[in-house]
């Protein structure tokens, strides 16, 4: 994954600090700059290239989605949800700022992630038309009937076995959503077709559901060090996952079945598939 500009860029969106609103500006900066695989990011640029644009274009739309996603992972870490004291090999963010801080660097992240897709440098490069479409795919995506209502199914879902089919749609929305919004945003950049959206989307799903089966089996597998993120939290909070229900083995075998499935639909598209097909083979490979 090669994205020389990416981490500079998505820096420059922060605010200027000032010394009243120091916290909470720091606390941004903590998560936005401890790194991360950057997936979602990558996503957005692939895509648009795919369709026929530009990474520059879509630049400010991976900025976004992966504002919305380290947003969405400080507030996953809190005591009121997963309690967790490690994220990307650092202490997690309310270690370090405290809850409240922790979840106002997380709302700014959030908001920050709207003002960067409707930016004036997003507007200068896509136009009015595009950043408005791709704003309103992030919102729905990552909000209550995407992203936020995947979380509240998990949550819900501790303590107790839920049937295979709210699995599904629990890992479609807490981590599909928000590969979908990547993928259909840089098809936006490009000004790519409703057919070729629909392609992306049906990509998305199924490496979106395989990425959250290999993240419950690595919460297992794996160790610390390597993950940056503590292993067996699932366990400890009791959590409803795919390795919980069906066992690790199984587990890689639909792996391996959605990724398959999603390489299909790259099929549809015209242009060079594949940096996008190794992709989808690298995050069910994946040891971190
Ligand atoms: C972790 O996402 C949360 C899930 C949706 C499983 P990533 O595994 O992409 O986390 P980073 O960005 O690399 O830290
Ligand atoms: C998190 O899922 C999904 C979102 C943050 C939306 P997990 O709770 O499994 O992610 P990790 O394992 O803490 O990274
Ligand atoms: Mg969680
Ligand atoms: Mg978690
Ligand atoms: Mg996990």
């Amino acid at each position: 994954m090669d994205m020389p500009n990416f981490e500079k860029e998505l820096l420059s969106y922060l605010p200027e600090t000032d010394d009243k609103i120091k916290t909470v500006v720091s606390s941004m900066e903590y998560s936005l700059s401890a790194g991360g695989k950057r997936i979602r990011p990558f996503l957005v640029l692939e895509f648009a290239k795919l369709c026929g644009g530009s990474e520059t274009n879509a630049m400010p739309f991976a900025c976004a989605v992966e504002m919305i996603h380290t947003y969405s992972l400080i507030h996953d870490d809190l005591p009121c949800m997963d309690n967790d004291d490690l994220r990307r090999g650092k202490p997690t963010n309310h270690k370090v700022f405290g809850e409240a801080a922790a979840l106002l660097g997380g709302d700014g992240l959030l908001t920050l992630a709207f003002e960067t897709a409707l930016s004036q440098k997003a507007v200068s490069l896509n136009g009015y038309e595009k950043c408005a479409k791709a704003a309103f795919t992030l919102a729905k995506y990552a909000g209550a009937v995407g992203m936020i209502g995947g979380q509240i199914i998990d949550l819900e879902s501790e303590n107790k076995k839920i049937p295979l089919e709210t699995l599904q749609i629990m890992d479609k929305k807490k981590t599909g959503a928000l590969i979908a919004a990547a993928c259909v945003m840089g098809c936006i950049s490009a000004g790519a077709s409703e057919e070729q959206i629909q392609s992306a989307v049906g990509y998305a799903e199924n490496i979106g559901i395989a990425f959250q089966i290999v993240d419950d089996i690595l919460d297992v597998t794996s160790d610390t060090e390597t993950l940056g993120k503590p292993v067996g939290s699932d366990y400890e909070n009791n959590k409803s996952t795919y390795v919980s229900l069906l066992g690790i083995d199984e587990c890689r075998k639909i792996s391996s079945d959605l990724t398959e499935k999603a390489v299909e639909y790259l099929k549809k598209f015209d242009g060079d598939i594949t940096e996008l097909e190794n992709f989808a083979y690298y995050l069910r490979d994946r040891k971190k």
